[in-house]
């Protein structure tokens, strides 16, 4: 089995790219038809783009936003980062209302607060350095993360997994899907199985199609298979990434996540959440208290633009749900991972 992963193969996509003068972000809405780069020439639009979802995934919007910051801070005079950030503070606001659920998103723009706060004249530099940083150890988390969950994969394994957690949703390389390229080269998975993840189809447009330009075979099932899947045997561990981890191992994710680990308790399945630390919250007690978005019902009325469903017909369009933290049997992060989750076992890794 081999240990080295080929990263140069495995990790190729880059969702982000920053110019020095504006941010490119591939529009995750043409894929996987068109590989086209939008530009985000100000803070706003960046904001735009991540309540657009063309730039999506949590820690994806998390590094997104904080090139918004950078960009935010062309257009104000000040001479240190205490009076920068002032004068920045509206616009970081409007970015961190972008989406709510994804806490990378609040967690970077905090982050970039408070290298701004201790910045002097040089603030401008601080701010883009720090950008930089996050998007940079974002990057070196997933490969660890990567090498670190699929050392609990048992060889010839075959996996699930939901939503789209790759390079698309991060910095590169993935937290879920970084652990099944891990797994895969290292050939302790044998199989790979992603589901669409209606409405948005993170998984049939995003996830697949990136598992392809690696040349690692996937297999989609419809939302629906994944029990059938799972009683049929083929799978071992269902493995998916994380929006939000609370004190107590509770974890938000992409809706369909929390009948996917009752289905594999039921099933006597392995349940992993592979997240960075960017994603815990240590604030939040439990899962009862996070937000949960709800995105318009026109996202569940139709397929590519055609209508599906009769006029006059109501819809509901909750995107994350809460998994309880007593279904999961792993959290995978960079700083270690959480075995059979709870409010001590975090605080253990975590701080208070
Ligand atoms: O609505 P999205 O596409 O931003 O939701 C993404 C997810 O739920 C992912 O599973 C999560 O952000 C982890 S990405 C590494």
């Amino acid at each position: 089995m081999a240990n080295d992963i080929e990263y140069d193969r495995y990790d190729r996509i880059r969702p982000i790219r920053w110019t020095g003068a504006a941010l490119e972000l591939l529009d995750q809405r043409k894929l996987p038809f068109a590989v086209e780069y939008l530009t985000a020439a100000t803070s706003d639009e960046v904001a735009g783009a991540i309540h657009a979802l063309a730039v999506r995934g949590a820690p994806a919007i998390g590094i997104a936003a904080a090139w918004g910051a950078v960009l935010a801070a062309r257009d104000i005079d000040a001479g240190d980062g205490a009076a920068a950030l002032a004068k920045l503070e509206p616009a970081l606001q409007r970015l961190n209302a972008a989406r709510p659920t994804a806490v990378n998103l609040a967690w970077a723009l905090a982050r970039m607060r408070r290298a701004l706060a201790g910045a002097g004249g040089d603030w401008r530099d601080v701010l883009e350095r720090e950008a930089q940083a996050i998007a940079t150890e974002d990057l070196a988390a997933n490969r660890r993360m990567g090498e670190m969950g699929a050392a609990l994969i048992a060889p010839g394994s075959g996996v699930l997994t939901h939503c789209n957690t790759g390079s698309l949703a991060t910095a590169g390389f993935g937290t879920a899907l970084g652990v099944i390229r891990a797994g895969v080269a290292q050939g302790r998975i044998g199989k790979v199985f992603a589901d669409e993840t209606r409405p948005w189809m993170q998984g049939s447009r995003l996830t697949v199609w990136e598992l392809q330009q690696d040349g690692i075979d996937a297999t989609l099932i419809a939302d629906a298979a994944a029990s059938h899947l799972m009683k049929s045997g083929q799978v071992d561990w269902v493995v998916v990434g994380a929006d939000r981890i609370c004190a107590n191992g509770d974890t938000a994710n992409k809706i369909g996540t929390y009948q996917l680990a009752i289905s594999a308790r039921h099933h006597g399945k392995k349940f992993m959440v592979v997240a960075p630390s960017s994603t815990v919250d240590m604030d939040t007690p439990s899962g009862d208290l996070i937000e949960i978005e709800e995105r318009d019902p026109s996202e569940l009325l139709g397929v590519s633009g055609s209508r599906t469903v009769a006029d006059g017909i109501q819809a509901w369009n909750p995107v994350f749900d809460v998994t309880p933290a007593a279904l999961i049997d792993a959290i995978v992060t960079e700083k270690g991972i959480v075995e059979h989750p709870d409010a001590e076992r975090m605080k253990a890794i975590f701080g208070a």
